[in-house]
């Protein structure tokens, strides 16, 4: 394999229903200042949407899916990066709008590039890819908004999910009481392991909304679901709480009241990892590698080819998969 010649997981059109392995060559890269040879990449919910040619990530054909990319500079137009220096892109259009990581070579501009830090690996960057990234991000935003640990329990939905087990640890090793909502009835042992102080069943936030306001149950929240149990996460929120949303897999629709907003204080924070500006990026990462850093992701992490990884989209389209799923591109 050379960078004259090389593999990709290609969506060719619109008309076709998942990518399929491909061999490209550098020029047809898009424009960028850094080519990286990519040895890890990764699954998140956003990459199985682009792969099924989805038009709020898909723009044009034929694409590369793959938010993540971790491996190694090839070359680089800009003095930042040299050639065999280990880097790790997540983020801005990176697999959505832009030819993203399921390729062994990339070609981005520079400003999305994060050297790795020292204290990960190419694997464990991806392990903790888009999804933990995203999930500490949305602790950040819970913690610049008040939250302590004394507030009280802090709800993860979708726990199982790259989001949700990332989000489910990181609380807890911050010494957060987690309750972990789940759908997956055997995940509960799974879920507890990797610190979650009580499992609930997702159903108990899909009930019909009858009431502005529930109960004042929760501490704060972070979502992944949206719709529905983001409805019931606001109303059922103590005052000055805080819900951070960041996912749709269980619907965009938001039919509520402002009676959270007005009668409780509850903030409801968004959360934008491709946005996420570099300054604050650098720092996400910086923590990732260091006191935030997933103590188990070798225990929510399995590892598949670039061949395998079809089976792994409609999986993830159904809500059946656990934990993360690195790519070996090696
Ligand atoms: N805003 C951002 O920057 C950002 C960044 C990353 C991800 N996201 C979003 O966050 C969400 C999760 O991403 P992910 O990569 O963690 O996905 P994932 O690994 O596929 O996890 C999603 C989890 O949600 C639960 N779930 C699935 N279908 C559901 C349904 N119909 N209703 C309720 N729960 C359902 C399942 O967990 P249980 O079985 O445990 O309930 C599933 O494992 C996605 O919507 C993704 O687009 C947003």
């Amino acid at each position: 394999m050379s960078p004259e010649s090389f593999p990709a997981l290609v969506l060719s059109s619109k008309n076709e229903s998942l990518p399929a392995l491909q061999s490209l060559c550098l020029d047809q890269l898009p424009d960028g200042e850094v080519v990286i040879r990519v040895n890890w990449s990764s699954l998140n919910y956003k990459d199985a949407l682009a792969a099924t040619g989805h038009p709020g990530v898909v723009r044009n054909f034929p694409h590369v899916p793959g938010l993540d990319a971790a491996g190694v500079v090839v070359a680089s137009e800009v003095d930042e990066f040299h050639n065999g220096q280990e880097v790790l892109v997540t983020g801005y259009e990176l697999g959505s709008f832009t030819w993203g990581g399921w390729s062994h070579f990339i070609r981005v501009p520079a400003a999305w590039v994060i050297p790795l830090p020292e204290a990960l690996t190419q694997r464990a960057a991806m392990e903790i890819g888009t999804a933990g990234f995203t999930a500490a991000m949305c602790l950040q935003q819970l913690e610049r908004n008040g939250l302590k640990p004394e507030a009280g329990a802090v709800v993860v939905t979708g726990a199982t999910g790259g989001v949700g087990c990332q989000a489910v640890q990181l609380l807890s090793r911050q010494g957060y009481h987690v309750v972990a909502s789940t759908g997956k009835a055997d995940a509960v042992e799974w879920l507890k392991s990797l610190g979650a102080r009580e499992v609930v069943g997702r159903d108990i936030f899909e009930a019909p909304v009858d009431r502005p306001l529930g109960s004042a149950r929760w501490g704060g929240a972070i979502d992944t679901v949206g719709g529905r149990t983001l409805v019931n996460l606001l109303r059922e929120t103590q005052p000055f709480g805080c819900v951070a949303a960041c996912g749709v897999v269980g619907g965009a629709d938001l039919d509520l009241t402002v009676h959270p907003f007005i009668l409780r204080g509850i903030l409801l924070s968004g959360v934008s990892a491709s946005l996420c500006p570099r300054p604050r990026r650098d720092q996400i990462w910086e923590r990732l590698a260091d006191s935030w850093r997933p103590t188990k992701l070798d225990d929510v992490t399995r590892t598949v080819s670039m061949s395998e990884l079809i089976v792994e989209i409609r999986r993830m389209l159904a809500g059946q998969i656990r934990g993360r799923i690195v790519i070996d591109q090696r």
